[in-house]
Parts: structure tokens; C-alpha cells; sequence
């Protein structure tokens, strides 16, 4: 069994972080969903990986590299143009051979990991297995309509008047029946070859396509809110950890709070589920739960919460709660003290901004 993980896509909803890297990269619980993405296919036990990428190839690449690191092997097979994913399928045909496949899109994130689906899809016949997830706005995504004895009736990407609520999470499983399907179809509506209707044309053709629905939570990073919630849910489950260096002066530190080699809490208040990075000081400050702040960042009287600030970055002196917050690298959030009192901002193209 191979693993394929589509990596292209620009990340539009996710700018101005997007402009300079790539969506796949933008941690959570202080690690890209890639990487989350990838360790799940290997602790499944299938090492030999193949990564479509696209615009931002050259940043994925520098970051996870020949895959070592991770213990995988990773081929890389660039898309030259977002034509969907049944076309980053088609791609990878070279890589793939006529092996069985899991394909995983590089920014879902999935409770549990993945190793039941694996070996429920080596231990059967099924020549696919999709997974499905009861979501509240169908209309996102690709969706099925199950039969009462629970086989597929039908699927349908993104439709107006979806037949359920039960969308397709992106992870599928193919044997070499994928090929004719994937040659098969025509683009869709938006112009693109989509895995659905890939599926959708096996089970016209009679295959076997099993669908698992997934009982635990599951997000598509697509948006700013889907990363925060992520970060929630991932680092409620986290397991926590103090590095040896790690130091703490004078601060009340909670028991579901992690913090990695040399971070420092001073004068402080960090309550758990929290993840405090590399090389990170936190002085003066309160630190609330689901908060995932990234290495070489320093908070400095403030207050933060349910937030995700990514590495270089500095905090300092705000009198107001930054919460639900997405801050990228080497950003400065301070406060103006000089006349006149005004706000100041130099901000990013397509940037966001709440004040209060
Ligand atoms: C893609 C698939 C869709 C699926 C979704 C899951 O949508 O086309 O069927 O439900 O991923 O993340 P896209 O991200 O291309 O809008």
C-alpha cells in the first residue's frame, strides 16, 4: 500500500498567512498539518508517500525534505495547474504503480488517525472505501446519500440541495480500479476533474466502495476559524510535557500545558490545553487554554487566548485579551503609548482585523 497526499492549492481563505507559505505548513499544536497528516499515514504502517504539489512546492519540500525525518520515504509530483483531484490522481500514476492507495488531503485533520481504515480496507475486497462525517453545511462539500442497509446511493460534489448531511472527509482508499475511472470523467461545473465523481463513476460501473462513517471530529483547514478549531481539538488531546530545560519563575503553570526545549514561563499564568514552543518566553503575561504559540516568540504583558501565533513573533503591553487570534511569523502586536493616541497598522494584504 502507498499513501498520496495532495499539497497544491494556493490557500486563498487563509491569507495573508498564505502569501508566503503554504497552507499545508501553518501548525497546529505547534505542527504543520502536513506533518500530522504524513505521521498518520505512517503510524497506518505505509512509508512510501507521494506528495502533489503545487505553487508552493518549493516551501514544502524545504520543510519535509526527503521525508527521513519522519520516517517515510517522499516522492514529490508536481501539479502544474489546480485541475482537481481526480487530475492529481491522474498525476501519479507513475508513483503509484497498480498498488492499492490511501489518499489523504494535506489540510484535514481527523481525530483517531488513521490505522482502523487501513486495516479495514487491506482485511476486505472493497475495491475503495471513502469516510464520511455528519457536518451542518453539506453544501462545502462532496455528499452522499446512503441507502437504508447503508451502501452508497449516490454522491454529489458541492451540491445546492445536498440529499444528506453526511459529507465526504478527505480521505479515500483505491485499488487499480481508480485508473479507468479517473480517465473516465469529464470536469465538473468549476472545472475541475473531482475525486466525486471519480467514486461516483465506480459505483455506476459496480464496483465496491465502502463508506465509513466517521463517528470523531474531523476539520478542513480552509478558513482562519477551521485552524483555531483545530488547534482546539488537537491539543485537547495532547498529551502534556515539560522539556527538561524548560524553566518556570514564579508562575502558575497547569497541568495540561506542554512546554517545548528552553521555553520560559516568568511571572506568569499558562492554563492548559496549551503548547508553549521552542525558545519562547512568556513574562508577565496570561496565557489561556487552546492557545499553541510557536517557537522563538516572546509575550510580554499580555493576555492571550484561543489563539495560534506562529514563530519570530512579539507580543508586548496590550491592555485588551488578544482571543481567537491567527498571527503569523515575525509579526509585532504592541501597544502605542505616545501622542496622538491612535491606532498604528501595517498590515498584510487581505488581512483581518477586529478592535474593540
Ligand atoms: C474537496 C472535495 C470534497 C470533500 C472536501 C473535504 O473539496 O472535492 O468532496 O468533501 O475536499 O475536505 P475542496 O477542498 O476541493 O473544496
Amino acid at each position: 500500500m502507498k499513501g498520496l497526499i495532495l499539497s497544491g492549492g494556493k490557500g486563498t481563505r487563509l491569507r495573508p498567512l498564505t502569501y508566503t507559505n503554504a497552507k499545508q505548513l501553518i501548525p497546529v499544536a505547534n505542527k504543520p498539518v502536513l506533518v500530522r497528516v504524513i505521521e498518520s499515514i505512517r503510524d497506518a504502517g505505509v512509508d512510501e508517500i507521494g506528495v502533489v504539489i503545487g505553487e508552493t512546492g518549493p516551501l514544502i519540500r524545504e520543510t519535509i525534505g526527503d521525508g527521513s525525518k519522519f520516517g517515510v520515504k517522499i516522492t514529490y509530483i508536481p501539479q502544474d495547474s489546480p485541475d482537481g483531484l481526480a487530475h492529481a490522481v491522474k498525476i501519479s500514476r507513475d508513483f503509484l504503480g497498480d498498488d492499492r492507495f490511501v489518499m489523504f488531503l494535506g489540510d484535514n485533520v481527523i481525530q483517531g488517525g488513521i490505522s482502523r481504515l487501513i486495516g479495514d480496507f487491506a482485511n476486505h475486497d472493497w475495491n475503495s472505501q471513502i469516510v464520511l462525517k455528519e457536518v451542518e453545511n453539506p453544501t462545502a462539500y462532496g455528499v452522499a446519500k446512503l441507502r437504508a442497509d447503508g451502501s452508497i446511493e449516490q454522491l454529489i460534489e458541492k451540491p445546492k440541495n445536498p440529499p444528506s448531511n453526511l459529507a465526504l472527509v478527505g480521505i479515500y482508499m483505491f485499488d487499480q480500479t481508480i485508473w479507468e475511472a479517473v480517465n473516465s470523467i469529464k470536469p465538473s461545473p468549476r472545472g475541475e476533474l473531482e475525486i466525486t465523481d471519480a467514486i461516483q463513476w465506480l459505483i455506476t460501473a459496480g464496483r465496491t466502495v465502502y463508506p465509513h462513517v466517521h463517528k470523531g471530529w474531523w476539520v478542513d483547514t480552509g478558513k482562519a476559524t477551521d485552524m483555531l478549531e483545530a488547534n482546539s481539538l488537537v491539543l485537547e488531546e495532547l498529551t502534556p510535557t515539560i522539556a527538561p530545560d524548560a524553566i518556570i519563575e514564579n508562575s502558575h503553570v497547569d497541568r495540561r500545558v506542554t512546554l517545548e526545549k528552553g521555553a520560559k514561563i516568568i511571572n506568569s499564568t499558562v492554563r492548559g490545553p496549551t503548547i508553549i514552543g521552542e525558545n519562547t518566553i512568556i513574562e508577565n503575561s496570561y496565557v489561556g487554554p487552546f492557545t499553541s504559540i510557536y517557537y522563538n516568540v516572546t509575550v510580554l504583558n499580555c493576555e492571550i487566548e484561543r489563539s495560534i501565533v506562529l514563530e519570530n513573533s512579539t507580543l508586548s503591553d496590550l491592555n485588551v485579551r488578544l482571543q481567537d487570534s491567527l498571527i503569523g511569523r515575525y509579526a509585532s502586536v504592541s501597544r502605542n503609548d505616545s501622542r496622538p493616541q491612535a491606532m498604528k497598522m501595517n498590515i498584510g494584504d487581505h488581512s483581518n482585523l477586529w478592535v474593540v
